[in-house]
């Protein structure tokens, strides 16, 4: 089975009539894709297991050092694309299948991780499954409630899994380096017609939550002077989130996420909630856009007569990949005759995570018109196994 047909095979699960695949943290489809993965694995000879945070671990056991790992993640955002997270799962595997058959000897085990949530779409815990690899404590993060009222805690337990036992997942130490393959998620690659993207650097995130708090009122009988429209202020917001993204360089904010209470045709909204979701590649800009942030929706708040409350759920920091990863891949990249170049990533990884305990490194591929987050993603089949052979190639140099 080629690259483009695993990809294909493993978009049953959880696929959608839109196209897309929606495969959220600790739900059944992703369990079953991890299944399908390991009857693969176990045909190979690699055995697999499953950790105490929810990730997938494929070991190909040879020699006592540390491991060459490489993996991605397989939960994707609701009617998510089919490459993302999963190609670079998918092409890890091919690659170990590949060496095999060659008749490949590693001097020391080669590992294939697909991270447990990733995304963070269902409980705003993204990278909870890598920063439980790497030993950070995660346990404080399992009161989060999804949108039906689930706790991660519960969600966990439906599972299987026990969250006072997440710790038994930190395995960083038996692990030497990290490469990790995805889509590029932008339009950079394909914009410049080249195959294959090492990345420098990851961006940092932060995510906020923003309650806006006004009054409740008929939607007919209030003066529009009296109002305290909590929604219009988001609005307002949103509006002088996206000026402001646009003036700074190397900088994006969204807000994805809206919600007015009580939500009614006739009611005026008392409360707003939403999302903001910053990212920038220097860290002293995040600084800088979270003071931004705070002074905006105040001074928006205050003049429309509005209480405002900021919640910060999550902050990751910019991180660097290692110069000799980059390095070996760019290498790699022109040893497999692929025109690629060095570039930074506006999307969060897991390669962020464990990238701060050992080194890592990335490929991108191109992702047609850019387009990530969507049903519509697509990147080209030839592509993808360019940059499996890539990834394929500096493991064996890793591992050999
Ligand atoms: C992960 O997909 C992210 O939000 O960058
Ligand atoms: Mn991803
Ligand atoms: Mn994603």
């Amino acid at each position: 089975m080629g690259i483009g047909e695993a990809l294909e095979d493993a978009a049953r699960f959880g696929g959608g009539e839109d196209g897309g695949v929606t495969r959220m943290a600790w739900d059944r489809t992703l369990f079953e894709v991890y299944e399908w993965l390991r009857a693969r694995a176990s045909e190979c000879g690699f055995v697999s297991r499953i950790d105490a945070a929810g990730n997938l671990v494929v070991v190909w056991a040879a020699g006592e050092e540390p491991a060459v790992a490489l993996g991605s993640h397989l939960d994707t955002v609701p009617s998510g694309g089919r490459f993302d997270g999963a190609l670079g799962v998918l092409a890890g595997f091919e690659a170990l299948r590949g060496l095999r058959d060659a008749g490949f000897e590693p001097s020391r085990p080669i590992w294939l991780l697909a991270f447990m949530d990733e995304e963070g779409a269902r409980f705003g815990t993204s990278m909870f499954g890598s920063k439980a690899f790497v030993g950070e404590d995660v346990t404080h993060l399992t009161g989060r409630v999804d949108q039906a009222g689930v706790t991660l805690a519960e969600a966990m337990e439906r599972a299987g899994f026990d969250p006072a036992e997440v710790v038994g997942a930190t395995a960083i130490g038996q692990v030497g380096q990290y490469l990790e393959l995805h889509i590029e998620q932008g339009p950079v690659l394909e914009r410049n017609g080249e195959q294959v993207g090492v990345v420098s650097d990851i961006c940092g995130l932060v995510g906020l939550r923003i309650r806006l708090s006004g009054e409740a009122n008929h939607a007919g009988t209030t003066p529009m002077e009296m109002r305290r429209d909590a929604l219009a202020g988001a609005a307002r917001f949103i509006v002088a989130l996206r000026g402001e993204m646009a003036a700074r360089e190397t900088c994006v904010g969204t807000v994805g996420m809206i919600e007015a209470e009580p939500g009614a045709f006739n009611v005026v909204p008392g409360a707003a909630e939403i999302s903001v979701d910053i990212r920038a590649i220097r860290a002293e800009d995040l600084d800088g856009i979270e003071r931004w942030v705070e002074e905006a929706v105040t001074a928006i708040a205050h003049e429309e007569g509005l209480d405002v409350a900021i919640e910060r759920i999550h902050r990751l920091e910019p991180t660097a990949m290692a110069p000799e990863l980059v390095d070996l891949l760019s290498r790699s990249a022109t040893a497999e005759g692929a025109t690629h170049r060095v570039m930074a990533s506006g999307a969060g990884h897991d390669a962020m995570i464990i990238g701060r305990h050992v080194p890592a490194g990335m490929i991108f591929v191109p992702s047609a018109k850019g387009l990530s987050h969507n049903p519509g993603e697509w990147s080209d089949p030839g592509d993808c196994d360019l940059g499996m052979k890539v990834l394929r190639r500096a493991v064996a140099e890793l591992a050999g």
